[in-house]
Formats: C-alpha cells, structure tokens, sequence
C-alpha cells in the first residue's frame, strides 16, 4: 500500500513532470492536443505500398549466418476488447482455426522452399496475436509441434507467448502450460491491462480482477518467466485508480512489468472499436493529456520504489536479463526477422513486408502457391541512415560505431543541427560512443525519435507542432 505522504509527493512529481512536457510542447516537440503515434517501426507500418510477393523478395538477400528470429501470428480472442485495433476474429469458430492452422504450416513451408531451407535458425520467437493460447489444447499442441518441425531451436535464446488470463485457466488452461513447457517457451507476457473491476468492464475484457491474480500465480509456478501488461490513459482510469493498479502490479511475483499509452486511433490499418466509441477525445470519459502524462510518471515511481527499472522502453523489470529478445533484436540489432499469419510482418536488413490482413485473400494467396506478402517497402540509403537512428534511440541507444558499420556513416555527421537542439533542450545525451535519451527524452521517447523521421513520414502535420525551435520538420535535411 502506497502511504498517503508518497502518494502526494508522487502526485507533486507528476504535476511538475507534465509542466515540463508543456513547456517542450511550446517548443514544437508535441502536437497540439498531446496525441502520439508509437515509433515502432520505420517507417511507419501505414506508409507501405501494395507489393508482390515474387518481385518484393526478388533481391532479398538471406542472412550469411542463416538467422531469422521468428514471429507468427494468431488472430484469435475469447472477445473484441474495445481498445484493441489488431484484426482478427473472436469467438469459438474452431473450424476456422484449424484452417488457419493448416494454411500457416503452408506458409512456412512455402518460405522454406523461397529459401531452400530445411529449418529457421532463430535467435529468438514470438507468438504473438491475437491470443495464440486460445486455441483449443489439442490444436495448440499441433501447431506448437507443427513450428517444433520447421525451426531448429538450438541457438534460440528465449521463446515467448502473448495470452490473455482466461486461455491459462481452468483445466484446459492448465494443459497449454504443460504444452508450452514441453514445447521450450520461456517467457509469458499475459495481457492484464487493468485490476480494476469497472475499467476491465469497459475495456470489453473477459476477465475480472482475481481471474488476472490467479493466472499470473499458475505462470510463475509453472516456472516460466512472467510479464504483465497494462493500459493506461482508459476510459474509467483516475489518477487515483491507476496508481492501486500499478501498486497490486508491483506486488504480483513477476519480473516484468509493461505500460502502453492508450491509442485511440489505429497505426495500423484496422480501426478499432474505441475510435468509434471515443471519437476525438470529445465525450470528456477519456483521460486529457495532463491526467494521462501524469499516469505515466506515476506508474514510473511507483515502478521505481518496488526495484522495477526501464529496461528496454516501455518495459520495467527487477534483472537487466528481463526484456524481449525478439523486441530488441528487432529494435535495437536491427536484425532479421520473418513474420508468419494473418499480418504478419517481416523486418529485414533492408525492407519491411506485411502479409494480408484479411482472411479470404490469405488462404488464397497461399492455394496459388504464393507467400501472402501484400505491402513491402525497400529502404532508400536515406532511410536506412533513419531507421538506424529511430529505432536503437528509441529503445536503448545509437551506438556509433554499429551505425557506421550498418549505414557507411559517422553519426556525427548526419543531421547535426537536429542532435544539436535535442542536446540543447536534454532531450538526448552522447557520451562520445552513444547517444541516449536523457530521463524526459525517454518519458517522450516517441516525439523525440520522431524527430529523425522524414519528413514525409512524421506523425502529424507540421502545422500541429508550434513553430518552435523543436517542431519536428525543422533541420531535417540529410
Ligand atoms: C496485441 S495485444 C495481445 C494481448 C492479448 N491478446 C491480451 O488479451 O491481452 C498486445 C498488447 O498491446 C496493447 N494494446 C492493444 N491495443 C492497444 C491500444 N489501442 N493502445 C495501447 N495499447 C494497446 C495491450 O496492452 C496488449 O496487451
Ligand atoms: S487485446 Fe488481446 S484479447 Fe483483446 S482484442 Fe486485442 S488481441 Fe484480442
């Protein structure tokens, strides 16, 4: 329990915090009415054109040392959560999952054979949804045994799953966990998003309080390594609710924690339910900016008084050994890595690609014989330089000798003006090897790496940014 002295020294904290972001919103640093758009990819999932698959891979050059870390897709949920913009179907309808399943093991065969490769090499996986443990037991077994025959494990550091709490209850829930240690998954990321009774009901959530505690407690006796993840900035979330949410997420026996802004506005390309509720932040029942900024720094504190620290961004845990290995392999190595399902994404050296979002168009794509590639994007030299900027600022640092190894080009030398002004506001720091993001660059980590984007690829409108010295379209010339 927080004592009611913390709990106003804290608020306080928050208060003066989000008076600091003001004063760099008046500076052109933040859009007008606060909105952000996640950095998670560069450039942004959006801005990809239509490609085919044969002429998108035509010059993909495979990886020398033949690995390929690994995430597959499963577009299945128990219910439509109303924040949630990912595609996908909820409901039983096991018939379309084990077509889904059959066509995803002829995905993977179809890659294989682009690539007349036997096995992937991973460093790391990551199922990801959707909800890949709501399938039923017997088809989750096939399909973890169905990727057990196409990946050759042994350089594989972590495997991870996404869940919810319920597909890990009751006697089916208990059997998945059995599967999933059978099968070499090591790290459990179940979506929490709220303790909170009345906010879990309108976020559309098929669980209440007790359900995430106890599902949480199975995970970790199972022995696997456990994070949780939370919203903030709902509908229904108080500074005062929110902050015994983060306290009872402390007292959870878990070793990471994670925090994401709400977004109500897809960046992608499904629009989801909360938009429609929401739309334009007018009904009032959404968290302004000042309560959502102070969310953040409060959950920052209280993270901080229980031994949780920013590990890689966004995620808060006790070991440095804590965090996704796929996440920063992907973000901060810039490695390779091949996206199976539904959406799926790729991220190579080079180019981006993301497979259909719909249905119909997947299954058909792959009876042609065809990956279900149908958006690529194969960087410029301008935009490799970008991306080798956004994505390890973002997330840890810019090392400078690995972005003259991946780009040909001294950091130093590329968009100085730019580096010099997000030195000059604290925004960043160099220690001559690395640049990071200072304390308040990392609480506005996505507008400052924004900052680098180009400018045909900048969240919103120059004239929603002021025009300050750190409106983002300035000095952005390389
Ligand atoms: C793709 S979801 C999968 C999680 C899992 N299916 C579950 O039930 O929680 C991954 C995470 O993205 C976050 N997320 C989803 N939609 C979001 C939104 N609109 N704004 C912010 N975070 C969101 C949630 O915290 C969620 O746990
Ligand atoms: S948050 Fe998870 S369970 Fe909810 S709709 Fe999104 S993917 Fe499905």
């Amino acid at each position: 329990m927080i004592s009611e002295a913390r709990k106003k020294e804290m608020l306080q904290h928050a208060e003066e915090v989000f008076f600091r972001v003001e004063e760099l919103q008046r500076q052109g640093l933040v859009c007008d009415d606060g909105d952000f758009v996640p950095s998670v990819h560069y450039p942004p999932i959006t801005e990809y054109p239509d490609a085919s698959p044969e002429e998108y891979l035509r010059d993909y050059e495979y990886p020398a040392d033949g690995y390929m870390d690994i995430y597959v897709h499963i577009p299945f949920c128990i219910q439509h959560c109303v924040f949630c913009h990912y595609p996908g179907k909820a409901g039983e309808c096991n018939d379309e999952k084990e077509k889904y399943i059959s066509y995803l093991r002829r995905e993977m065969d179809l890659y294989l054979e682009h690539f007349g490769i036997e096995r992937l090499k991973p460093r790391s996986i990551l199922l990801g949804g959707g909800t890949p443990t709501y399938l039923p037991p017997a088809l989750f077994e096939e399909f973890l045994t169905m990727l057990d025959e196409r990946i050759d494990y042994s350089a594989c550091k972590q495997y991870n799953i996404d869940h919810d709490p319920n597909s890990i209850l009751g006697d089916d829930g208990l059997k998945r966990l059995q599967m999933m240690k059978d099968h070499g998954i090591t790290r459990l990321t179940i979506g929490i998003q709220s303790f909170d009774e009345s906010v879990l009901k309108m976020m559309n959530r098929p669980h209440g309080r007790d359900m995430a505690i106890e599902s949480i407690k199975r995970a970790v006796d199972f022995g696997f390594d456990v994070n949780i993840e939370f919203i903030f900035g709902h509908p229904g979330e108080t500074l005062e609710n929110w902050m015994e949410v983060m306290d009872l997420a402390t007292q959870m026996p878990v070793g990471e924690i994670q925090i994401y802004r709400l977004k109500v506005q897809a960046y992608g390309d499904k629009q989801g339910v909360i938009n429609k509720r929401h739309r334009g932040y007018e009904t009032g029942d959404i968290p302004d900016f000042k309560s959502t900024m102070m969310m953040k720094q409060l959950a920052i504190d209280i993270l901080a008084d229980n031994g949780y620290n920013e590990n890689l961004r966004r995620v808060y845990s006790k070991e440095k050994r804590m965090f996704s290995h796929y996440a920063y392999n992907q973000c901060c190595n810039l490695y390779d890595q091949v996206g199976f399902g539904l959406t799926g994404f790729s991220s190579y050296h080079d180019r981006f690609d993301i497979n259909s979002m719909y249905f119909d168009e997947y299954y058909r794509m792959i009876d042609e014989g065809r990956l279900p590639i149908t958006r690529g994007y194969i960087r410029s030299e301008e935009e490799q330089i970008r991306q080798a900027i956004v994505l390890p600022l973002k997330n840890r640092s810019v090392i400078k000798s690995d972005f003259l190894k991946r780009t040909g080009h001294e950091f130093d030398d590329i968009l100085k003006k730019k580096t010099q002004i997000l030195k000059e506001y604290g925004l960043i720091e160099d220690n001559g090897k690395a640049v990071k993001l200072t304390e308040i660059g990392g609480f506005l980590a996505d507008e400052v790496c924004e900052e680098y984007n180009s400018n045909k690829y900048k969240p919103f409108p120059e004239n929603r940014y002021a025009d300050g010295p750190l409106n983002p379209y300035r000095d952005n010339e390389i």
